[in-house]
Protein backbone atom coordinates (compact mmCIF):
# COMPACT_ATOMS: atom_id res chain seq x y z
CA UNK A 1 0.00 0.00 0.00
CA UNK A 2 1.27 3.39 -1.10
CA UNK A 3 1.11 5.99 2.30
CA UNK A 4 -0.64 8.84 1.29
CA UNK A 5 0.07 12.45 2.90
CA UNK A 6 -1.69 15.78 1.89
CA UNK A 7 -0.14 19.05 3.36
CA UNK A 8 -2.26 21.97 3.27
CA UNK A 9 0.71 24.26 2.51
CA UNK A 10 -1.22 27.46 2.99
CA UNK A 11 -2.08 26.25 6.22
CA UNK A 12 -0.13 26.95 9.24
CA UNK A 13 -1.14 25.40 12.52
CA UNK A 14 1.67 27.46 15.13
CA UNK A 15 5.13 28.09 15.11
CA UNK A 16 8.12 25.71 15.97
CA UNK A 17 9.70 26.81 18.64
CA UNK A 18 13.44 26.30 17.82
CA UNK A 19 13.79 26.01 21.30
CA UNK A 20 12.57 21.99 21.22
CA UNK A 21 15.97 21.66 19.51
CA UNK A 22 17.52 22.74 22.73
CA UNK A 23 20.37 19.86 24.28
CA UNK A 24 20.86 19.71 28.16
CA UNK A 25 24.59 18.61 29.82
CA UNK A 26 24.99 17.61 33.10
CA UNK A 27 28.19 16.93 35.30
CA UNK A 28 27.81 13.32 34.71
CA UNK A 29 30.51 10.96 33.61
CA UNK A 30 32.27 12.29 30.11
CA UNK A 31 29.56 15.09 29.15
CA UNK A 32 30.96 18.28 31.05
CA UNK A 33 34.99 16.91 31.76
CA UNK A 34 36.47 15.26 28.60
CA UNK A 35 33.42 16.05 26.71
CA UNK A 36 32.97 19.38 26.48
CA UNK A 37 35.89 21.29 29.13
CA UNK A 38 39.58 19.88 29.09
CA UNK A 39 41.07 22.71 30.57
CA UNK A 40 43.77 25.39 28.95
CA UNK A 41 46.39 22.99 29.52
CA UNK A 42 45.32 20.30 27.36
CA UNK A 43 47.22 18.97 24.51
CA UNK A 44 43.86 18.84 22.92
CA UNK A 45 42.80 22.21 20.65
CA UNK A 46 40.78 24.32 22.33
CA UNK A 47 38.99 27.87 23.18
CA UNK A 48 39.40 28.72 26.76
CA UNK A 49 39.28 25.30 27.92
CA UNK A 50 36.48 24.06 25.29
CA UNK A 51 37.33 21.29 23.10
CA UNK A 52 37.81 23.07 19.45
CA UNK A 53 36.30 20.04 17.27
CA UNK A 54 33.45 19.27 19.77
CA UNK A 55 32.79 23.46 19.66
CA UNK A 56 32.43 23.65 16.23
CA UNK A 57 30.59 20.30 15.88
CA UNK A 58 28.31 21.63 17.72
CA UNK A 59 27.99 25.21 16.78
CA UNK A 60 27.13 23.83 13.22
CA UNK A 61 23.70 22.51 15.09
CA UNK A 62 23.16 26.00 16.08
CA UNK A 63 22.09 24.92 19.46
CA UNK A 64 19.16 27.37 20.83
CA UNK A 65 19.15 26.24 24.14
CA UNK A 66 21.36 24.28 26.80
CA UNK A 67 20.06 23.08 29.97
CA UNK A 68 22.75 22.97 33.05
CA UNK A 69 24.15 22.00 35.46
CA UNK A 70 21.87 19.02 35.90
CA UNK A 71 19.94 17.05 36.31
CA UNK A 72 20.29 15.30 39.38
CA UNK A 73 23.20 17.07 40.04
CA UNK A 74 21.65 20.15 39.84
CA UNK A 75 19.91 19.55 43.23
CA UNK A 76 23.38 19.18 44.63
CA UNK A 77 25.16 21.66 43.26
CA UNK A 78 26.19 24.71 45.02
CA UNK A 79 26.87 27.27 42.86
CA UNK A 80 29.59 28.91 44.89
CA UNK A 81 32.17 26.25 44.34
CA UNK A 82 32.75 26.74 40.98
CA UNK A 83 33.81 30.03 40.97
CA UNK A 84 36.51 32.16 41.07
CA UNK A 85 40.34 30.96 40.78
CA UNK A 86 40.32 27.39 39.55
CA UNK A 87 43.33 25.91 41.56
CA UNK A 88 40.95 27.14 44.73
CA UNK A 89 38.04 25.53 43.79
CA UNK A 90 36.58 22.92 45.96
CA UNK A 91 37.25 18.99 44.87
CA UNK A 92 33.64 17.23 46.06
CA UNK A 93 32.43 13.82 45.31
CA UNK A 94 30.14 13.33 42.22
CA UNK A 95 27.67 10.99 44.54
CA UNK A 96 24.88 10.52 42.22
CA UNK A 97 27.02 9.75 39.20
CA UNK A 98 29.89 7.56 39.72
CA UNK A 99 31.41 8.90 43.07
CA UNK A 100 34.18 10.62 41.01
CA UNK A 101 35.66 13.66 42.12
CA UNK A 102 34.55 16.81 40.47
CA UNK A 103 37.03 19.72 40.97
CA UNK A 104 34.48 22.20 40.09
CA UNK A 105 36.36 24.07 37.18
CA UNK A 106 33.81 23.63 35.01
CA UNK A 107 31.19 26.50 36.78
CA UNK A 108 28.91 29.34 36.05
CA UNK A 109 31.08 31.81 33.96
CA UNK A 110 32.74 28.34 31.98
CA UNK A 111 29.04 27.23 31.42
CA UNK A 112 28.09 31.25 30.37
CA UNK A 113 30.93 31.30 27.85
CA UNK A 114 30.34 28.17 26.62
CA UNK A 115 26.67 29.18 25.69
CA UNK A 116 28.20 32.81 24.27
CA UNK A 117 30.91 30.46 21.83
CA UNK A 118 27.40 28.62 20.97
CA UNK A 119 25.31 31.50 20.24
CA UNK A 120 22.71 29.24 22.41
CA UNK A 121 20.31 30.59 25.36
CA UNK A 122 21.58 29.42 28.71
CA UNK A 123 18.93 27.07 30.94
CA UNK A 124 19.74 27.14 34.25
CA UNK A 125 18.59 24.73 36.61
CA UNK A 126 18.97 25.25 40.62
CA UNK A 127 18.71 23.12 43.42
CA UNK A 128 15.78 22.90 45.47
CA UNK A 129 16.43 19.51 47.32
CA UNK A 130 19.98 20.29 48.97
CA UNK A 131 20.12 24.51 48.57
CA UNK A 132 18.58 27.34 50.03
CA UNK A 133 16.44 30.32 48.90
CA UNK A 134 19.06 32.22 49.60
CA UNK A 135 21.56 30.32 47.31
CA UNK A 136 19.02 29.78 44.83
CA UNK A 137 17.99 34.12 44.95
CA UNK A 138 22.50 34.63 45.44
CA UNK A 139 23.01 32.52 42.13
CA UNK A 140 20.64 35.07 40.00
CA UNK A 141 21.62 38.60 41.55
CA UNK A 142 25.53 37.17 40.73
CA UNK A 143 24.69 36.52 36.93
CA UNK A 144 22.53 39.41 35.68
CA UNK A 145 22.69 42.05 38.42
CA UNK A 146 23.92 45.38 36.83
CA UNK A 147 24.11 47.68 39.97
CA UNK A 148 25.98 47.69 43.15
CA UNK A 149 25.72 44.29 45.63
CA UNK A 150 27.51 41.95 47.20
CA UNK A 151 26.87 39.12 44.73
CA UNK A 152 27.61 41.42 41.84
CA UNK A 153 30.63 42.83 43.08
CA UNK A 154 32.03 39.07 43.44
CA UNK A 155 31.37 38.54 39.55
CA UNK A 156 33.75 41.57 38.85
CA UNK A 157 36.20 40.09 41.11
CA UNK A 158 36.00 37.01 39.54
CA UNK A 159 36.64 38.93 35.97
CA UNK A 160 32.98 39.26 35.06
CA UNK A 161 31.87 42.92 34.58
CA UNK A 162 28.83 42.88 32.90
CA UNK A 163 25.75 40.74 33.81
CA UNK A 164 25.03 38.17 31.93
CA UNK A 165 21.85 37.66 30.26
CA UNK A 166 20.11 34.52 31.37
CA UNK A 167 16.67 34.04 30.74
CA UNK A 168 15.62 30.27 31.63
CA UNK A 169 16.00 29.64 35.38
CA UNK A 170 14.84 25.96 36.94
CA UNK A 171 13.34 25.50 39.84
CA UNK A 172 14.73 21.93 41.26
CA UNK A 173 14.74 19.31 39.19
CA UNK A 174 12.90 15.39 39.26
CA UNK A 175 11.80 16.74 42.98
CA UNK A 176 9.30 13.63 43.42
CA UNK A 177 12.82 11.60 43.02
CA UNK A 178 16.79 12.69 43.31
CA UNK A 179 15.49 16.10 43.79
CA UNK A 180 14.46 15.47 47.14
CA UNK A 181 11.82 12.69 47.36
CA UNK A 182 9.19 14.98 47.79
CA UNK A 183 5.83 14.89 47.56
CA UNK A 184 3.33 17.02 45.11
CA UNK A 185 1.98 19.44 47.34
CA UNK A 186 4.77 19.91 49.56
CA UNK A 187 7.03 20.96 46.39
CA UNK A 188 4.52 23.12 44.95
CA UNK A 189 4.31 25.07 48.23
CA UNK A 190 8.59 24.92 48.31
CA UNK A 191 8.47 26.02 44.54
CA UNK A 192 5.99 29.17 45.43
CA UNK A 193 8.60 30.17 48.07
CA UNK A 194 11.79 29.76 46.27
CA UNK A 195 10.86 31.31 42.53
CA UNK A 196 9.51 34.71 44.90
CA UNK A 197 13.42 35.57 44.99
CA UNK A 198 14.35 34.48 41.88
CA UNK A 199 13.94 38.04 40.71
CA UNK A 200 14.78 39.98 37.48
CA UNK A 201 16.88 42.57 37.86
CA UNK A 202 17.42 45.68 35.55
CA UNK A 203 16.07 44.26 32.30
CA UNK A 204 16.89 40.81 32.56
CA UNK A 205 13.34 38.69 32.49
CA UNK A 206 13.06 35.84 34.04
CA UNK A 207 11.20 32.47 32.52
CA UNK A 208 10.27 30.70 35.44
CA UNK A 209 10.32 27.02 35.16
CA UNK A 210 9.06 24.67 37.66
CA UNK A 211 9.86 20.80 38.24
CA UNK A 212 7.24 18.74 36.24
CA UNK A 213 6.37 14.94 36.57
CA UNK A 214 7.94 12.16 35.70
CA UNK A 215 6.19 10.24 32.80
CA UNK A 216 2.54 9.30 33.09
CA UNK A 217 2.40 10.60 36.70
CA UNK A 218 -1.02 13.00 36.24
CA UNK A 219 -1.20 13.73 39.95
CA UNK A 220 2.10 15.60 40.28
CA UNK A 221 0.66 17.77 36.97
CA UNK A 222 -2.71 18.28 38.67
CA UNK A 223 -1.18 19.21 41.92
CA UNK A 224 1.35 21.41 40.70
CA UNK A 225 -1.02 23.73 38.01
CA UNK A 226 -3.73 23.47 40.86
CA UNK A 227 -0.77 25.24 43.30
CA UNK A 228 1.21 27.20 41.42
CA UNK A 229 -0.12 27.78 38.00
CA UNK A 230 0.10 31.98 39.03
CA UNK A 231 3.84 31.69 39.54
CA UNK A 232 5.68 29.53 36.92
CA UNK A 233 6.14 29.92 32.75
CA UNK A 234 6.37 26.30 32.37
CA UNK A 235 6.49 23.33 33.77
CA UNK A 236 8.87 20.06 32.51
CA UNK A 237 8.31 16.39 31.81
CA UNK A 238 10.20 13.65 31.90
CA UNK A 239 10.59 10.94 29.65
CA UNK A 240 12.82 8.42 28.57
CA UNK A 241 12.66 5.93 25.77
CA UNK A 242 13.76 2.34 26.98
CA UNK A 243 13.36 -1.22 25.35
CA UNK A 244 13.51 -3.24 28.63
CA UNK A 245 13.16 -2.38 31.86
CA UNK A 246 14.45 0.12 34.66
CA UNK A 247 16.47 -2.98 35.52
CA UNK A 248 17.80 -4.54 32.52
CA UNK A 249 16.94 -1.41 29.70
CA UNK A 250 18.85 -3.65 27.02
CA UNK A 251 22.11 -2.72 24.59
CA UNK A 252 22.43 0.11 22.98
CA UNK A 253 24.12 -2.20 20.06
CA UNK A 254 23.63 -5.69 19.01
CA UNK A 255 20.39 -5.97 19.92
CA UNK A 256 17.60 -8.29 18.82
CA UNK A 257 15.53 -7.75 15.94
CA UNK A 258 12.09 -7.05 17.59
CA UNK A 259 13.81 -4.43 19.83
CA UNK A 260 13.91 -2.14 16.77
CA UNK A 261 10.52 -1.80 16.54
CA UNK A 262 9.75 -2.19 20.10
CA UNK A 263 11.55 1.25 21.05
CA UNK A 264 9.89 2.84 18.50
CA UNK A 265 6.98 2.27 19.72
CA UNK A 266 8.12 3.02 23.26
CA UNK A 267 9.37 6.49 21.66
CA UNK A 268 5.49 6.95 20.23
CA UNK A 269 4.39 6.60 24.05
CA UNK A 270 5.75 10.88 24.18
CA UNK A 271 2.68 11.65 22.26
CA UNK A 272 0.24 10.00 24.94
CA UNK A 273 2.00 11.73 27.63
CA UNK A 274 2.11 15.33 26.03
CA UNK A 275 -1.33 14.95 25.27
CA UNK A 276 -3.07 13.87 28.99
CA UNK A 277 -0.77 16.36 30.55
CA UNK A 278 -1.39 19.40 28.11
CA UNK A 279 -5.19 18.21 28.75
CA UNK A 280 -4.41 18.65 32.73
CA UNK A 281 -2.94 21.85 32.18
CA UNK A 282 -5.51 22.99 29.96
CA UNK A 283 -8.15 22.94 32.56
CA UNK A 284 -6.02 25.50 34.88
CA UNK A 285 -4.30 27.56 32.03
CA UNK A 286 -6.73 27.22 28.74
CA UNK A 287 -4.99 30.00 26.94
CA UNK A 288 -1.69 28.21 27.18
CA UNK A 289 0.09 30.97 28.61
CA UNK A 290 2.42 28.14 30.52
CA UNK A 291 4.68 25.85 28.54
CA UNK A 292 5.83 22.21 28.61
CA UNK A 293 9.05 21.69 28.48
CA UNK A 294 10.55 18.34 27.97
CA UNK A 295 13.91 18.85 29.24
CA UNK A 296 14.55 14.82 29.57
CA UNK A 297 14.23 13.07 26.80
CA UNK A 298 16.04 10.07 24.65
CA UNK A 299 17.11 6.96 24.71
CA UNK A 300 18.32 4.88 27.61
CA UNK A 301 20.40 1.65 27.54
CA UNK A 302 22.48 -0.66 29.19
CA UNK A 303 26.13 1.44 29.45
CA UNK A 304 28.50 -0.31 27.08
CA UNK A 305 30.53 -3.00 28.42
CA UNK A 306 33.49 -2.03 30.15
CA UNK A 307 32.49 1.49 31.01
CA UNK A 308 31.41 3.05 34.58
CA UNK A 309 27.97 2.02 34.99
CA UNK A 310 27.31 5.33 36.76
CA UNK A 311 28.54 7.25 33.57
CA UNK A 312 25.29 6.43 31.29
CA UNK A 313 28.00 6.33 27.86
CA UNK A 314 26.18 4.23 25.41
CA UNK A 315 26.40 3.88 21.34
CA UNK A 316 23.90 5.16 18.95
CA UNK A 317 22.29 3.72 15.62
CA UNK A 318 19.87 4.34 13.37
CA UNK A 319 17.53 3.52 15.91
CA UNK A 320 18.37 6.30 18.05
CA UNK A 321 17.77 8.76 14.96
CA UNK A 322 14.25 7.27 14.19
CA UNK A 323 13.66 7.98 17.66
CA UNK A 324 14.84 11.61 17.43
CA UNK A 325 13.06 11.89 14.45
CA UNK A 326 9.86 10.44 15.60
CA UNK A 327 10.24 12.59 18.98
CA UNK A 328 10.97 15.80 16.85
CA UNK A 329 7.83 14.99 15.16
CA UNK A 330 5.96 14.47 17.94
CA UNK A 331 6.80 18.27 19.59
CA UNK A 332 6.29 19.69 16.16
CA UNK A 333 2.51 18.50 16.72
CA UNK A 334 2.44 19.92 20.28
CA UNK A 335 3.92 23.74 18.98
CA UNK A 336 0.72 25.37 20.74
CA UNK A 337 1.98 23.76 24.23
CA UNK A 338 5.45 22.49 24.04
CA UNK A 339 7.44 25.28 24.07
CA UNK A 340 11.36 23.91 24.47
CA UNK A 341 12.77 20.19 24.87
CA UNK A 342 16.27 19.21 25.67
CA UNK A 343 17.94 15.79 24.48
CA UNK A 344 19.58 13.97 27.29
CA UNK A 345 22.63 14.79 27.01
CA UNK A 346 24.73 16.57 24.70
CA UNK A 347 28.03 14.58 24.59
CA UNK A 348 29.20 11.03 26.24
CA UNK A 349 25.88 10.69 27.93
CA UNK A 350 22.72 8.66 26.88
CA UNK A 351 21.35 9.52 23.35
CA UNK A 352 24.52 11.89 22.09
CA UNK A 353 24.88 13.76 19.55
CA UNK A 354 28.61 13.47 20.06
CA UNK A 355 30.80 11.05 21.19
CA UNK A 356 34.90 11.17 22.21
CA UNK A 357 37.65 9.45 23.18
CA UNK A 358 40.57 10.78 23.83
CA UNK A 359 41.22 13.30 21.37
CA UNK A 360 39.17 11.71 19.09
CA UNK A 361 35.41 12.37 18.35
CA UNK A 362 32.86 10.94 16.32
CA UNK A 363 29.36 12.50 14.84
CA UNK A 364 25.90 9.93 16.06
CA UNK A 365 23.62 9.23 13.85
CA UNK A 366 21.20 11.59 16.78
CA UNK A 367 24.00 14.19 15.47
CA UNK A 368 22.62 14.12 11.54
CA UNK A 369 18.88 14.08 12.44
CA UNK A 370 19.25 17.25 14.40
CA UNK A 371 21.41 18.44 11.96
CA UNK A 372 18.70 17.57 8.98
CA UNK A 373 16.11 19.25 11.05
CA UNK A 374 17.53 22.53 11.80
CA UNK A 375 15.43 23.66 8.82
CA UNK A 376 12.32 23.52 11.01
CA UNK A 377 13.63 25.50 13.63
CA UNK A 378 11.19 28.32 14.13
CA UNK A 379 9.03 27.66 11.12
CA UNK A 380 5.41 27.14 10.68
CA UNK A 381 3.97 23.93 11.23
CA UNK A 382 1.83 23.13 8.25
CA UNK A 383 -1.23 21.33 8.84
CA UNK A 384 -0.85 17.68 7.38
CA UNK A 385 -3.29 14.47 6.96
CA UNK A 386 -2.75 11.23 6.03
CA UNK A 387 -3.61 7.95 5.64
CA UNK A 388 -0.49 5.45 6.73
CA UNK A 389 0.17 1.78 6.83
CA UNK A 390 0.18 -0.43 10.24
CA UNK A 391 3.24 -2.17 10.57
CA UNK A 392 3.94 -4.92 13.10
CA UNK A 393 6.65 -4.47 16.01
CA UNK A 394 6.66 -6.57 19.59
CA UNK A 395 5.35 -3.74 21.20
CA UNK A 396 1.91 -3.82 19.19
CA UNK A 397 1.36 -1.69 15.47
CA UNK A 398 3.48 0.97 14.41
CA UNK A 399 2.81 3.27 11.44
CA UNK A 400 5.13 3.10 8.76
CA UNK A 401 5.78 6.80 8.37
CA UNK A 402 5.96 9.85 10.56
CA UNK A 403 5.65 12.91 8.63
CA UNK A 404 6.05 16.39 9.13
CA UNK A 405 6.25 19.40 6.89
CA UNK A 406 6.97 23.32 7.80
CA UNK A 407 7.22 26.68 5.82
CA UNK A 408 10.62 28.67 6.59
CA UNK A 409 10.88 31.95 6.68
CA UNK A 410 11.89 32.15 3.12
CA UNK A 411 8.93 30.43 1.41
CA UNK A 412 10.62 26.87 1.35
CA UNK A 413 8.82 24.10 2.91
CA UNK A 414 10.57 20.95 4.67
CA UNK A 415 8.87 17.52 5.12
CA UNK A 416 10.82 15.17 6.87
CA UNK A 417 9.70 11.22 6.67
CA UNK A 418 10.80 8.69 9.01
CA UNK A 419 10.37 5.12 7.75
CA UNK A 420 10.29 3.53 10.91
CA UNK A 421 9.99 0.10 8.79
CA UNK A 422 13.79 -1.89 9.29
CA UNK A 423 12.76 -4.57 6.89
CA UNK A 424 11.16 -2.82 3.79
CA UNK A 425 11.06 0.29 1.95
CA UNK A 426 8.24 2.53 1.81
CA UNK A 427 6.25 3.84 -0.72
CA UNK A 428 4.45 7.34 -0.25
CA UNK A 429 2.64 9.98 -2.09
CA UNK A 430 2.48 13.39 -0.61
CA UNK A 431 0.43 15.77 -2.11
CA UNK A 432 1.55 19.61 -1.45
CA UNK A 433 -2.44 21.30 -1.49
CA UNK A 434 -2.50 24.97 -1.97
CA UNK A 435 0.88 25.16 -3.63
CA UNK A 436 1.20 27.89 -6.68
CA UNK A 437 3.38 26.94 -9.73
CA UNK A 438 5.49 24.51 -10.60
CA UNK A 439 7.75 22.29 -7.69
CA UNK A 440 11.17 22.00 -7.20
CA UNK A 441 12.38 19.38 -4.80
CA UNK A 442 15.88 17.77 -3.39
CA UNK A 443 16.14 15.47 -0.80
CA UNK A 444 18.73 14.05 1.93
CA UNK A 445 18.44 10.80 3.89
CA UNK A 446 20.10 9.48 6.74
CA UNK A 447 19.73 5.25 6.53
CA UNK A 448 21.89 2.04 7.16
CA UNK A 449 22.31 -1.29 6.02
CA UNK A 450 21.74 -2.90 9.49
CA UNK A 451 19.60 -2.40 12.39
CA UNK A 452 22.25 -1.24 14.93
CA UNK A 453 24.01 0.72 12.34
CA UNK A 454 26.41 3.14 13.92
CA UNK A 455 29.70 5.38 13.69
CA UNK A 456 32.58 4.63 15.59
CA UNK A 457 35.87 6.36 16.25
CA UNK A 458 37.76 3.74 13.81
CA UNK A 459 35.27 4.27 10.87
CA UNK A 460 33.38 7.32 12.02
CA UNK A 461 30.80 7.72 8.60
CA UNK A 462 29.18 4.28 8.74
CA UNK A 463 25.78 6.05 9.13
CA UNK A 464 25.69 10.01 7.51
CA UNK A 465 23.28 11.65 5.39
CA UNK A 466 23.55 11.27 1.51
CA UNK A 467 21.13 13.02 -1.22
CA UNK A 468 18.48 11.02 -1.86
CA UNK A 469 17.05 11.09 -5.93
CA UNK A 470 14.28 8.25 -5.48
CA UNK A 471 12.04 10.42 -6.18
CA UNK A 472 9.49 12.03 -8.36
CA UNK A 473 6.80 15.06 -9.07
CA UNK A 474 4.25 15.14 -11.26
CA UNK A 475 1.58 18.34 -11.18
CA UNK A 476 1.90 19.22 -7.00
CA UNK A 477 2.17 15.21 -5.84
CA UNK A 478 5.57 14.12 -5.00
CA UNK A 479 6.12 10.11 -4.82
CA UNK A 480 9.04 8.37 -3.90
CA UNK A 481 10.47 5.50 -2.29
CA UNK A 482 11.90 5.66 1.07
CA UNK A 483 14.95 3.20 2.43
CA UNK A 484 13.88 1.07 5.25
CA UNK A 485 15.07 2.22 8.54
CA UNK A 486 15.48 6.28 7.33
CA UNK A 487 15.10 10.01 8.16
CA UNK A 488 14.62 12.33 4.86
CA UNK A 489 14.07 15.43 4.35
CA UNK A 490 12.63 17.20 1.56
CA UNK A 491 13.52 20.94 0.50
CA UNK A 492 10.83 22.09 -1.89
CA UNK A 493 10.98 25.36 -3.83
CA UNK A 494 8.78 27.33 -6.33
CA UNK A 495 9.49 26.57 -9.67
CA UNK A 496 7.95 29.54 -11.58
O1 LIG B 1 19.87 12.31 32.38
C1 LIG B 1 20.25 11.46 33.41
C2 LIG B 1 19.39 11.63 34.67
O2 LIG B 1 18.08 11.23 34.39
C3 LIG B 1 19.22 13.03 35.19
O3 LIG B 1 20.27 13.43 36.01
C4 LIG B 1 17.96 12.95 35.98
O4 LIG B 1 17.28 14.18 36.03
C5 LIG B 1 17.18 11.85 35.27
O5 LIG B 1 16.70 10.92 36.16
Amino acid sequence: MTNRITIHTDRSKGTINRNIYGHFSEHLGRCIYEGLWVGEESDIPNTNGIRNDVLAALQRLNIPVLRWPGGCFADEYHWKDGIGPRESRKRMINTHWGGVVENNHFGTHEFLMLCELLGAEPYINGNVGSGTVQEMSEWVEYMTFDGVSPMAELRRENGREQPWKVKYFGVGNENWGCGGNMRPEYYADLYRQFQTYVRNYGDNRIHKIACGPSEGDYHWMETLMKQAHRFMDSITLHYYTIPGTWASKGPATGFPEADFGGTLKKAMHMDELITRHSAIMDQYDPEKRIGLIVDEWGTWYDVEPGTNPGFLYQQNTIRDALVAGITLHIFHRHCDRVRMANIAQLVNVLQSVVLTEGERMVLTPTYHVFDLFQVHQDAELLDAHETIRAIDSAKGELPQLSVSASRAADGRVHVSVCNLDHASSASAAIELRGWEGGVRATATTLTSGRIDGHNTFDEPEQVKPAAFSDFAIEGHTLTANLPPMSVTVFELAADR
